[in-house]
């Protein structure tokens, strides 16, 4: 896969939690390559998991009160946006479920390479759909008031 070293690169500077996911999608690159070159020394079951508990946490954050909640009473406008949000943090945690099933079986981890990729792209595509959506209505809202 093209692009590698961008897909599964840091986000950035944030707050301990997003550390924390950053390092995961880090280890996440070496895991795609250890996989792609057929090295068996490598326990891709463990990584998933620590990736499932730490996109929870994120997704959480995300949701919470003081975010979500908080453009909802801002902007009621952006309530389809997030709702659409919502659902794509749960299809992703169903995803990372279904490339968690086939770590167990060895003779799938070539699939489970391309998977992984796939499904971390999935989430690029999401956190910077979300950036947009929030961060355009922040824009709008500079100098014209509620909407
Ligand atoms: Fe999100």
């Amino acid at each position: 896969m093209e692009q590698t070293t961008t897909l599964f690169a840091p986000s950035g500077a944030g707050p301990a939690e997003r550390g924390r996911l950053d390092a995961t999608l880090e280890k996440l690159g070496d895991l795609y390559l250890a996989l792609q070159t057929g090295r068996s020394d490598i326990d891709p079951a463990s990584l998933l998991s620590q990736w499932r508990v730490d996109l929870e946490l994120h997704f959480a954050l995300e949701e919470a009160d003081s975010n979500f909640g908080a453009y909802l009473r801002d902007r009621p406008s952006l309530a389809h946006g997030i709702t659409e949000l919502r659902a794509e943090h749960s299809a992703l945690l169903e995803q990372v479920d279904r490339v968690r099933s086939l770590a167990a079986d060895r003779s799938r981890w070539p699939e489970l390479a391309v998977e992984t990729a796939h499904l971390v792209e999935h989430f690029r595509a999401h956190e910077h759909k979300e950036a947009d959506l929030l961060q355009e209505s922040v824009l709008r809202d500079d100098g014209v008031g509620a909407d």
